[in-house]
């Protein structure tokens, strides 16, 4: 299993914070946001981890996280020359994966469940993780007919208390040519969600529903929320 965690983006719903630097460099608790997903990675057993980026921030992150031996795991850094959407920033990875499973976190998704067991168990289709949420018109969020996963939905009007599924994925290496069928959506991104409901169409879905805090740290209030909840 790879690690993928994508830290590029435009970050403008915090603005003014991300004028000058990623996101994914900001503070929480005691330290920089993406080592946050780095060690999560490392506890879950994937240490062969690759750093998706824009091209103007890649040597801040080289510049912290540096090989990532001092952090337990191999680095690699890759460009995202266009913010063209989460699907586009995975698809930066498809070399780096080659013919092996990757897990995929966005690289502002805060949280604490140990990945630990659905790692070891993957099958190599897709695996997502999905978290209770009272604002779910926020979130992709999942619909369930019993227990079988029938389709994903982004940001729904009206909703609130939902499944959201989290930034966290995993993928067998067919996710690529996936991506690579898409169209572009209507807002000039390649969609995660597109991806994840051609799996849903083919069947070919797992899920798990983590527990512990999780929140991604995209706008000021759910930035505040991780570094209330995330201070080690
Ligand atoms: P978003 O929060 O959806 O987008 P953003 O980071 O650009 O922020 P904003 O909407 O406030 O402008 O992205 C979720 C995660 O996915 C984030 O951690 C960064 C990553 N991402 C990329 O790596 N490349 C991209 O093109 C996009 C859109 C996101």
């Amino acid at each position: 299993m790879k690690g993928v965690i994508l830290a590029g983006g435009s970050g403008s719903r915090l603005f003014p914070l991300t004028v000058s630097v990623n996101k994914h460099l900001l503070p929480i608790g005691q330290k920089p946001m993406v080592l946050h997903c780095v060690d999560k990675m490392v506890e879950s057993g994937v240490t062969d981890i690759l750093i998706v980026t824009n091209p103007e921030y890649v040597g801040h992150f080289s510049m912290f996280l540096k090989s990532g031996k001092n952090f337990g795991c191999n680095l690699t850094y890759k460009t995202q020359d266009h913010a063209d959407g989460v699907a586009g920033a995975l698809l930066v990875a498809e070399d780096f994966v080659g013919d092996d499973n990757c897990l995929v976190i966005l690289g502002d998704n805060m949280f604490e469940f140990d990945l630990k067991k659905e790692v070891s168990e993957f099958n190599g289709d897709c695996h997502l993780f999905f978290k209770s949420v009272v604002d779910g018109h926020r979130y992709g969020v999942g619909h369930f007919d019993g227990t079988t996963l029938t389709e994903l939905e982004e940001e729904p009007n009206d909703v609130t208390c939902a499944y959201a599924c989290v930034g966290i994925y995993m993928f067998g290496h067919t996710v690529f040519n996936i991506i690579k069928g898409l169209s572009m959506s209507d807002r000039g991104e390649y969609e995660i969600a597109d991806v994840i409901n051609e799996y849903i169409s083919i069947k070919n879905i797992s899920y798990s529903f983590i527990s512990g805090f999780w929140t991604d740290a995209g706008t000021l209030e759910s930035y505040r929320l991780a570094n209330e909840n995330m201070y080690e």
